[in-house]
């Protein structure tokens, strides 16, 4: 994928078990993005897990540390970044995605998400809440500024992950491009 594509970088938000990860990781193997896992990025400096993180430092230390992550993208090209699920609930963390690229938000249902996420113990916010109505209720919290945030969204329920990788570029610059 050539830079004159994707100006800057590709943020991809959204709930957990939205896809971001599975995604993002199919642009750095086939389309030879950079790839930034905030999340592990965050786990790998700070030595511990995300869980551990909210448990000893508290919410807010993590929230910190997306934000001066995000800071450190500003005039970064050709990056694809799986953001955590909450980092596009900070007005701030948007506003640095939106300076250093194209925001992407991915949709699933409460359903999908379950699925996907039913085996990860390492999502402190998901403690309690693995069923449709426990997802149903966070996701509804912050689903008016995901929608705020993003350029443009994709439903990923029922796709593969090249057929959502196909349409962001799609949307992004057109079918013809790639
Ligand atoms: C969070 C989502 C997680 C992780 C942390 C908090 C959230 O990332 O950053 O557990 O607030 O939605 P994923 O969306 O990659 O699971």
């Amino acid at each position: 994928m050539s830079q004159r594509e994707i100006q800057g970088s590709l943020f991809l938000i959204g709930f957990m078990g939205a896809g971001k990860s599975a995604v993002s990781a199919r642009f750095h193997e086939f389309y030879g993005m950079k790839l930034l896992e905030m999340d592990q990025e965050i786990e790998r400096r700070e030595k511990m897990s995300i869980s551990r993180i909210f448990r000893e430092k508290g919410e807010e230390y993590f929230r910190r540390l997306e934000t001066e992550l995000l800071g450190e993208l500003k005039g970064s090209s050709g990056i694809v970044v799986s953001c955590g699920g909450g980092a596009a609930m900070r007005d701030e963390n948007v506003r640095r995605m939106k300076e250093a690229g194209k925001v992407v938000l991915l949709r699933a249902e409460p359903e999908t998400v379950l699925q996907r996420i039913a085996d990860s113990e390492d999502r402190p916010l998901l403690q309690g809440r693995k069923t449709p109505q426990g997802i149903r209720e966070l996701m509804e919290q912050r689903q008016p500024r995901y929608e705020a945030a993003a350029d443009f969204a994709v439903d990923t329920d029922g796709k593969t992950v090249d057929q959502i990788c196909r349409e962001i570029l799609e949307k992004i610059s057109g079918p013809e491009s790639f």
